[in-house]
């Protein structure tokens, strides 16, 4: 479907509004041939836990009309056109062709043999009577065996996986896989919402596709079950999206495959609880420049997420990402005086009895005027996969949006949609933008640009004029 055919907007034209002379007159060949989200979306989903599972029944019972998506851009997100005085702020879905949630089809792949009901139920995270009245589809999507070895998942140990000589034959029965299911409906997209792997340095087999491709064939350590099934996707044209911190497509191998096969992928890590607040909060400090002296973040969490991290080696994965995001959004280097000695350190502890409701609490040290001390304590009592199940759902759409965009599909990584990660992707050189408004300009931004709507600056003289 072409901008023109939905409601005659002018494209062609990079434009602002609220905007500077120096955007106004760039020109960019903006999209005008996005292809309509026709027949039915494939949603591939490796690991059918907490996450999954949540994701899964939610999208049906959003569908039966039985609750809202609520926390889904996609769904109940608006978006603003044009001027204020304007008054067009249509549905995000309804300016973008989006997939319709009635057109999502699930599968996926586990290492345990539960079906989607059994593994719900198992999570306990929804409501035992919301489970019972979804039963009969939860019960129809049952698991492919995995790709997996306990090398990488220390603390999970399963026996519905798949045999092969080496990684090479693995990818290629996962591709098999893809492939029969890609007979069964339109386009496909991958979503990783599997276990947190072991901490995994780049190395040579990750610096091309070449290297990789020679690394599946001799059984290189360096390759992670994730990135099997990563390849896989892109190898096959298919969007993959990341929710764990594993170090998957964040390699050159991949970036290269998505591009090539005009597959596109984003950062890692969905941003959910602590991290979705210390993003909000931290760039508040930042624009009032007050000093953060200290960032305590703890966690208790029951659910096998959590007992996961209970391991070392994967705790090191999620530290890695949950660690990142302050020094980006403080910047210490251009404001030595308020962010120089910041002490930040974060601990994730396995506490059984609160399942998947976990908490998160910070002490944060900052201090104002004259140097003189403050604190903020946070203790937010959230809900694990609650959180996540929605930007499952986003992240899916917009990357098969972004497939079908023909500016965006062979991009590769999709930068804005770092409002959904931990650890967003940037392409080489770049520095991610961790702020969540500045992610969430960024996201608006380009549906505006994508559908030939004029860029918000925010700048807003020409009310002045
Ligand atoms: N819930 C959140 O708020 C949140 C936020 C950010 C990231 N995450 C990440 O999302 C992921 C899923 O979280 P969850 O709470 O659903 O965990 P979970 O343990 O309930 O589910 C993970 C599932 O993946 C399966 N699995 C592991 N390795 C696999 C493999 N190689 N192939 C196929 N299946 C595999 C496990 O058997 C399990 O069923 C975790 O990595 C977690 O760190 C969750």
């Amino acid at each position: 479907m072409s901008t023109k055919q939905q409601g005659g907007r002018t494209t062609g034209k990079f434009k602002t509004s609220e905007k500077t002379g120096a955007s106004a007159e760039k020109s960019s060949s903006t999209e005008s041939n996005i292809a309509p989200a026709a027949g039915k979306l494939g949603v591939m989903v490796v690991g059918l836990g907490a996450v999954a599972t949540t994701f899964i029944a939610g999208v049906e019972a959003v569908r039966r009309g039985l609750a809202k998506p609520i926390g889904s851009l996609t769904q109940m997100g608006t978006i603003r056109l044009g001027k204020r005085t304007d008054n067009r702020s249509p549905l995000v879905r309804d300016l973008v062709p989006l997939a319709d949630l009635n057109d999502i089809v699930f599968t996926g792949w586990d290492i345990f043999e539960d079906n989607v009901y059994e593994s719900a139920a198992h999570a306990k995270v929804l409501e035992r009577d919301t489970l019972e009245e979804l039963r009969p589809y939860l019960e129809s999507i049952t698991p492919l065996p995995a790709v997996f070895d306990q090398y990488y998942v220390k603390r999970l140990q399963g026996n519905h996986v798949k045999k092969g000589k080496n990684k090479r034959d693995l990818a290629n029965q996962v591709i098999e896989d893809i492939r029969a299911f890609k007979k069964k409906v339109d386009r496909v997209v991958m979503i990783w919402c599997g276990s947190t792997e072991i901490f995994i340095e780049p190395s040579a087999v990750h610096q091309s596709i070449e290297s990789f491709e020679k690394g599946l064939d001799s059984n290189d350590i360096g390759i992670a079950p994730s990135q099997i099934y990563a390849y896989a996707a892109l190898s096959e044209g298919v969007p993959f999206a990341n929710g764990a911190p594993n170090l998957t497509v964040d390699i050159p191998a991949m970036i290269e495959l998505s591009k090539r096969n005009a597959a596109p992928i984003c950062g890692k890590d969905f941003k959910t609880g602590q991290t979705f607040m210390k993003t909000v909060l931290a760039p508040a400090f930042k624009a009032r420049l007050l000093g953060v002296s200290g960032w305590y973040s703890t966690n208790i969490l029951g659910n096998r997420d959590g007992e996961v991290l209970d391991d070392p080696e994967s705790f090191k994965t999620k530290e890695e990402s949950k660690l990142g995001v302050l020094d980006y959004i403080l910047q210490p280097e251009l404001y030595p005086d308020l962010y120089r000695d910041i002490y930040h350190k974060v601990r994730i502890n396995y506490y059984p009895p609160r399942g998947d409701n976990k908490e998160g609490w910070d002490n944060i040290d900052i201090f104002g005027w004259l140097g003189y001390p403050m604190q903020i304590k946070v203790d937010f009592l959230c809900r694990d996969s609650i959180l996540a199940a929605p930007i499952a759902l986003d992240l899916v759409l917009f990357l098969d949006l972004a497939k079908r965009t023909p500016g965006l599909r062979s991009i590769g990584i999709q930068e804005w949609l770092s409002f959904y990660l931990k650890s967003p992707q940037t392409a080489p050189g770049l520095y991610p933008e961790h702020d969540l408004f500045i992610q969430s300009m960024k996201l608006k931004n380009t549906l505006r640009h994508i559908m030939g709507e004029d860029l918000i600056t925010h700048l807003g003289l020409e009310y002045y004029d």
